[in-house]
């Protein structure tokens, strides 16, 4: 069967990290560009882990550096707490092998969306900074598009000093998320479905004991212990796989349950839910849906697919 061509916007991210590293080990899906972003940590760390990832990895594809900062968010500052300094846990890559593309994301995104014009799912598990900016370059991008998938948003928000209803992504830079809300058809995998497929405890030990010694699992090995140890010690949400389940959904659709509903991103920088993407349920807006959103999942499902992962990475 024809494998589907994927291109992942990121912000790496332990969970990001998790998500590059379930789309490779895919017989569904071609991963075909990675394109990093600023978000949890800096872009120059958000480069660099993306570039080990595909090392240790062992992922053949573009990866064309994107943003630097927000397209506008006088508030921003990384998630480093989270994820660790250098923000993929205590993952050490050495000395780096990849190489980027001499395209920047935007040009890479659309190159691809154009080459693989009907047939490409575009993924953004990170802020929309490198979306918005494609869109800007190349306002027919969407045609191109078959799907365009995000971890982001949601019913409830996880950003605390500036906004209860935002989400980090969402946050990072709402104008760019309220731009590409605008122009896309999006598929939003939100916190209301992250939470909801939270991995527990018992199922870190056990991915870290599939993983064992086999060097090929050293990655998933060293995220899954560091998710435990730092969500125990710190009380973070670290359990939650965010941007996983969003690659999940497109693997699996058992996964994931969407719901289609107008929804639009509040980017004024003075409104208390700066950052929100408000849901308009009952249809009150009287605006067509433009969004099909995460509302059940299938947690068992969910964790099955992370550990049959781990698995394939320690037999190869
Ligand atoms: O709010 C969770 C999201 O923000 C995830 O994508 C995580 O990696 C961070 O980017
Ligand atoms: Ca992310």
């Amino acid at each position: 069967m024809k494998k589907i061509p994927l291109i992942i916007d990121c912000d790496p991210g332990v969970d990001d990290s998790y998500a590059l590293a379930l789309a490779n080990s895919s017989e569904l899906l071609d991963l075909i560009a990675i394109t990093p972003v600023e978000g949890n940590v800096s872009s120059d760390l958000t480069r660099r882990n993306v570039l080990g990832l595909c090392d240790l990895l062992n992922i053949d594809c573009r990866v064309g550096f994107g943003a630097e900062k927000p397209l506008f968010n006088p508030w921003y500052r990384n998630a480093a707490g989270v994820h660790g300094s250098t923000g993929v846990g205590t993952v050490e890559f050495g000395e780096i092998k990849k190489q980027p593309d001499p395209q920047p994301a935007w040009e890479v995104i659309y190159e691809e969306a154009v080459r693989h014009s009907g047939e490409l799912v575009l993924m953004a598990v990170g802020p929309l900074t490198n979306i918005a900016t494609c869109l800007r370059l190349h306002p027919d991008l969407p045609k191109h598009l078959k799907r365009f998938i995000i971890m982001g948003g949601g019913t409830f928000g996880n950003v605390t000093n500036t906004s209860k209803t935002a989400e980090f992504n969402i946050w990072v830079d709402p104008l760019a998320a309220s731009e590409v809300f605008s122009q896309l058809e999006v598929w939003m995998v939100g916190l209301n479905a992250t939470h909801a497929a939270a991995v527990e405890m018992t199922d870190f030990d056990e991915m870290v004991a599939i993983c064992g010694d086999a060097p090929g699992a050293y990655v998933l090995r060293e995220l899954s212990a560091f998710s435990k140890k730092n969500c125990m010690e710190n009380g973070h949400d670290n359990n939650v796989i965010h941007d996983a389940l969003a690659v999940a959904s497109l693997i699996d659709p058992e996964v994931v349950g969407f719901d289609h509903h107008y929804v639009y991103v509040e980017h004024s920088g003075d409104a208390p839910n700066f950052g929100q993407t408000v849901i308009d349920f009952d249809g009150t807006s009287g605006k067509a849906p433009n969004c099909h959103v995460a509302m059940r999942v299938d947690q068992p499902r969910f964790v099955r697919m992370l550990k049959d992962m781990c698995r394939w990475y320690a037999e190869k």
